[in-house]
């Protein structure tokens, strides 16, 4: 009792913590604090019982709102029983890939430590989404949408929306990620997902057969006559969605930080890893409420009705609830082309400002020269010394005990190899820790050729790219002639067609070593990853460059890590330290 009252007091405290933190700015650009506390907790979203990953108590976690060029201080604690690190896709920290929060580039935060982000959102805008990036732990939670806004004096190509909305679909399984990676290892497929989460719960009770027991839905409430900007993430496993809203169209503006033409659209495709904006106008007369629906797409329907996420639309001025069956999905019988030919035309609006004031199509990368290609063949897992592994052109990644570039200014030798294969090896996959040597200022093609029999999603860390081309069959030299050369969307995150090819260009300005990966996390965890090491030849002399102070060591470099207090302590001195700043606060407007 005593407890909750007192965590209740902290709480409010700690968020006048944030403010004032975040009104305060040190030299140049404004810094915003945010401390995030990642734990298990547990509710029942299908019915069953399980433990999930909150963040800072919450399911999904809560949004990191910041703006163009902030700094971004995130003190990350890890309250789970295993290794953490939180990873922001889609911002690309300058020359800053020791804060990117993946394996290659930074040592997991142990249990009950913690350790802080230092990052800046340099020259960026857009919806993006934080997520746990090891142990599978994505597929129990730890995520939430992470949103850089345009600096007040550019203007975005859309009146001010009258609201904001988060959205975050994904797969859902009633296994925890522990159970998940089980499986995995033990060369299992994981099947068909249990259900479809729409912000952490379950689906809306439209049908009784289909959804048996009443569980709590996600409602989402809007004022007649306004417009909002709905950002909408796929978080989850592996499952592509069809998005869709009754009665409504998404007017498509935005996705993973460039604004694109706008066009409506009655449904969309949004794969694991990826987001959008879309404006939504709230122009319908409210009869009823409106079925919020993510469905899985390209598979058996009868087999996989119960991957159907559905929440509510509800108008302040709604007449009644929801009733009769769901906005039909797209119809891949009739139009087998719909999904990539809607991917193709998303275009980037190439005269809006992105977050400088040049419009977004001022850099004409149709005419710069490709300077190396990297052609990748993306095939189904196979059995490598009798354990189930999935490749990139024969190679699938063995998982880093160091970080790549904490291994050079440390002069370990043997941590990895220089020699991804920038063509497909007909050869025999083997398991292998390969890297990419990358030329900085280079401008690269990569085409994904995916030989798999699923959709597939590709992330670049540390960058966004172009992405040129898609289309089904054998990617070749000719396939060149029908790229995208002028207003191509530029993201960080791209879908390949089972049995076609993705082309993206790159221009490699950010030095560092940055992961390229398959965001379909269980082909992430049998091995589709690799790294881009870019260096600029002018620093070699100067490794150090970027080394955080509070850097962690692991694997062969863990005798020169330090102990740390554990992060209970250290969050009794936060709170004591955050009930100073709230006891001079209140002071301050006392007076
Ligand atoms: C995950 O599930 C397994 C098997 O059901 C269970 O033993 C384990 O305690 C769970 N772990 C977490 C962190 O929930
Ligand atoms: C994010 O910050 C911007 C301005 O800094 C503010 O207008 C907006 O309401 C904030 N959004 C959320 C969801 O907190
Ligand atoms: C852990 O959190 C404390 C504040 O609670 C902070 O002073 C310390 O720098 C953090 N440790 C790391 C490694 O970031
Ligand atoms: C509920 O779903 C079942 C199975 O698809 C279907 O047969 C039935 O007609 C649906 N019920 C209603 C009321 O739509
Ligand atoms: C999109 O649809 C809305 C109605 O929902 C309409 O007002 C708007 O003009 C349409 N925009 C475009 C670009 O088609
Ligand atoms: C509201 O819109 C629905 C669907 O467009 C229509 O069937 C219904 O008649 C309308 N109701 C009123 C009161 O206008
Ligand atoms: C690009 O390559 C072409 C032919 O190889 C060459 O003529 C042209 O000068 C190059 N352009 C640039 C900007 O390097
Ligand atoms: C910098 O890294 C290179 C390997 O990339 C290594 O050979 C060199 O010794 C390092 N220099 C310093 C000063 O650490
Ligand atoms: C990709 O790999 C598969 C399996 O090894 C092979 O059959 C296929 O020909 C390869 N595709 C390309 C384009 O090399
Ligand atoms: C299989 O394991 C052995 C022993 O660990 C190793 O030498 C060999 O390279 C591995 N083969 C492949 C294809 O990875
Ligand atoms: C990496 O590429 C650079 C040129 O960009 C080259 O000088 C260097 O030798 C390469 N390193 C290895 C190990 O291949
Ligand atoms: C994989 O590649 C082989 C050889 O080119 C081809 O026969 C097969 O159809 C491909 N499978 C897919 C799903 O693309």
């Amino acid at each position: 009792m005593g407890l909750f009252a007192f965590s209740q007091f902290s709480l409010k405290i700690f968020l006048l913590h944030i403010t004032l933190f975040s009104t305060l700015s040190f030299s140049g650009d404004p810094s915003i604090y945010q401390e995030i506390h990642v734990s298990y907790t547990t509710v029942s979203p299908l019915s069953v019982p399980q433990q999930v990953i909150a963040v800072n108590g919450k399911f999904p976690g809560p949004v990191i709102n910041v703006t163009t060029n902030n700094n971004v201080v995130v003190n990350v604690f890890n309250q789970l029983d295993e290794e953490l690190l939180i990873t922001w896709p889609g911002v690309q920290m300058r020359r800053d890939s020791w804060q990117d929060g993946v394996l290659g580039t930074n040592c997991p935060i142990p249990p009950k430590w913690n350790w802080t982000y230092e990052f800046q959102v340099k020259d960026q805008i857009g919806s993006f989404f934080y997520f746990p990036s090891t142990n599978f732990q994505r597929s129990s939670g730890g995520f939430g949408p992470f949103v850089i806004n345009n600096r007040e004096v550019i203007p975005i190509p859309f009146a001010q929306p009258d609201g904001e909305i988060f959205i975050m679909i994904g797969d859902w399984y009633t296994q925890n990620h522990t159970a998940l990676r089980t499986a995995l290892d033990g060369g299992k497929d994981l099947g068909i997902p249990d259900g479809v989460l729409i912000n952490g719960k379950g689906p809306y009770q439209y049908n009784d057969t289909l959804v048996p027991n009443k569980l709590p839905f996600e409602t989402i409430t809007v004022d007649p006559g306004k417009t909002y900007r709905i950002r909408v993430h796929n978080v989850g496993v592996s499952t592509s969605l069809n998005f869709r809203i009754q009665n409504h169209n998404l007017l498509l503006a935005e996705t993973e930080g460039y604004y694109t033409t706008q066009a409506n659209f009655t449904s969309f495709d949004i794969h694991a890893g990826q987001s959008y904006s879309f404006l939504l106008s709230t122009d319908q007369n409210a009869s009823t409420d409106y079925y919020i629906v993510a469905s899985a797409r390209f598979v058996n329907e009868s087999l996989w009705q119960k991957v159907t996420g559905v929440a509510v639309l509800h108008y302040t001025n709604s007449k009644g609830t929801v009733t009769g069956p769901l906005p039909p999905p797209p119809d891949d019988f009739y139009n087998k082309g719909a999904s990539m030919n809607q991917a193709r035309s998303i275009r980037q609006n190439t005269s809006a400002s992105g977050a400088r004031p040049n419009p977004q199509g001022s850099y004409r990368y149709g005419s710069i020269n490709i300077t190396d290609t990297y052609l990748l063949n993306v095939t189904a897992p196979v059995k490598i010394n009798g354990t189930t592994r999935a490749a990139i052109n024969g190679i699938s990644f063995l998982k880093p005990d160091v970080p790549f570039l904490l291994a050079d200014k440390h002069q370990l030798r043997g941590i990895y190899k220089l020699d991804f294969p920038s063509k497909p090896m007909n050869r025999t996959p083997v398991v292998d820790r390969s890297i990419i040597n990358a030329t900085y200022k280079g401008f690269i093609e990569i085409v994904f050729q995916n030989n798999d029999t699923t959709v597939q999603n590709f992330h670049l860390d540390g960058y966004s790219f172009f992405v040129v081309g898609m289309d089904y069959g054998d990617w070749t030299e000719n396939s060149r002639n029908s790229y995208n050369k002028w207003d191509a969307i530029s993201r960080s995150t791209t879908q390949v067609f089972p049995g076609g090819w993705t082309a993206i260009l790159v221009s490699l300005d950010n030095v560092g070593s940055w992961n390229l990966r398959s965001e379909n996390l269980d082909r992430w965890y049998l091995g589709q990853e690799t790294y881009l090491r870019i260096l600029n030849p002018e620093d070699s002399k100067d490794n150090d460059t970027g080394v955080p102070d509070n850097v962690l060591y692991c694997g062969p470099l863990k005798h020169l890590q330090k102990e740390q207090k554990s992060s209970a302590s250290a969050l009794g001195h936060s709170i004591l330290f955050t009930l100073l700043l709230g006891v001079l606060c209140v002071i301050f407007t006392a007076s």
